[in-house]
């Protein structure tokens, strides 16, 4: 197609993004979209020929290059080449595929577990499989995009409430017509303000209205309970969940995404969800990995540990120098800017001194309330954490932000 014929509104939208984009790369503000060229060491990383502390990771428990997971990986691709058969129901399920699913049912403290080839569509796939037209879907204003298209794809009613808000989440239950079919969804650590669902009263909630709860845990697996476990150990409640939901491509270094429950929802999945029925497996060599880091983060529960600490010393190192961190406890860190181009400017400054953050501006977080969404991992050390906290308020006095 001639673009320089067309005049609608793909073309509109074309053209828009297309000069936000060439304008912020005039002025030496895109930041987004830069490739790292080497892993040096656990936090640092190498980009455009840069040596850099790594602040803008999900690799929380700091297992991306692991040797015991590399080793893993290399073994499956050995023993079964880069590929599968197919997709899973037909000729693509191999033992080390069913091998993972116990592992994550083991470890999510669950009867059974599906996996399917990212988080998103995993979102995307169970959220339509589960609720349609006659059905409510009900979802924190604060949950990530995939669980919002899953609940726009699915055709349920979909009802949102202010986030964390549980008289919200009440009055949204009410609404429910007596007898409807109810899924709550929240996540459990928010991506972009690292607070944690209010778990002990959504589940309450859940049960005095007869609503199903699912639960996405791509930032608490590995980041919430003394094991890493998530978020029911967090709050010491097992059972607490029908549905849970996580990813293996943040703390787990691989790429794909499960959902653990009963055998009885795992068998339905297996059946009818579309994203696990027509589409392929995940490749050996990621399956391996998963597993292998299931095991590791058993294995090295210090780990956990010092996430956790790591966290603590980010969080009140930044509210110390005087930023606004929001409401967040785990190690997922925003550093409030407001204005768009005050979040690129302090990106730059940090970036120019050699600690990577990134930006998250409009629309993926509420107009003037731009950030930087920092995070420390297991990887970190105290004084480099300590550098970072300098960096970050260096740029934030230079832009008249603290
Ligand atoms: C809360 C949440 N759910 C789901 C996803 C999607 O996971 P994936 O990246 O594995 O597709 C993400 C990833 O950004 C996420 O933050």
């Amino acid at each position: 197609m001639n673009l320089s014929t067309a005049d609608d509104n793909i073309k509109r939208r074309i053209m828009t993004i297309n000069k936000r984009i060439s304008g912020l790369q005039e002025d030496n503000l895109y930041f987004y979209n830069q490739p790292v060229s080497e892993l040096r060491g656990g936090a640092r990383v190498l980009i455009n020929g840069r040596e850099m502390g790594m602040y803008a990771s999900y690799s929380y428990l700091g297992l991306v290059g692991h040797p015991r997971i590399n080793a893993a990986a290399k073994e499956a691709l050995d023993l079964y080449g880069t590929g599968t058969h197919g997709s899973r129901m037909l000729a693509g399920t191999l033992k080390l595929h069913n091998e993972l699913e116990e592992t994550i049912a083991d470890f999510k403290g669950m009867e059974a577990a599906i996996t399917y080839t990212s988080g998103y569509a995993t979102n995307l796939t169970t959220v339509s499989t589960l609720v349609g037209r006659q059905d409510y879907v009900i979802s924190d204003k604060f949950n990530h995009a995939s669980i919002v298209d899953g609940c726009l794809m699915s055709g349920a009613k979909f009802l949102r409430f202010n986030h964390n808000d549980m008289e919200a989440l009440e009055n949204r239950l009410k609404q429910c017509p007596t007898g409807s079919t109810k899924l709550v969804i929240v996540d459990s650590v928010f991506s972009m303000d690292g607070d944690i669902i209010n778990l002990p009263q959504t589940v309450a909630l859940c049960r005095k209205y007869n609503a199903w709860l699912m639960v996405d845990e791509a930032h608490s697996l590995g980041m919430l309970g003394k094991t890493g476990r998530g978020i029911e150990e967090h709050f010491n409640m097992p059972g607490a969940i029908d549905i849970k939901m996580g990813t293996l491509s943040k703390t787990i270094p691989s790429i794909g995404g499960y959902i653990a429950g009963s055998k009885e929802l795992i068998c339905l999945l297996r059946h009818t969800s579309r994203a696990y029925v027509f589409s392929s497996a995940l490749p050996p060599a990621q399956v391996a990995a998963a597993k292998a880091a299931f095991e590791v983060i058993l294995q090295e529960p210090w780990r956990v540990e010092k996430l956790r600490a790591n966290g603590g010393q980010f969080i009140r190192g930044l509210k110390d120098c005087g930023f606004n961190t929001l409401a967040t406890e785990t190690a997922i860190v925003p550093v409030v800017t407001g204005a768009d181009e005050v979040a690129f400017a302090m990106t730059r400054y940090c970036q120019n001194h050699n600690h990577f953050v990134l930006p998250v501006v409009s629309p993926a977080v509420p107009v003037g309330q731009a950030r930087l969404r920092a995070t420390v991992t297991a990887a970190h050390e105290p004084d480099e954490i300590n550098q970072a906290i300098e960096t970050i308020s260096a740029a934030g006095k230079e832009m008249g932000v603290i």
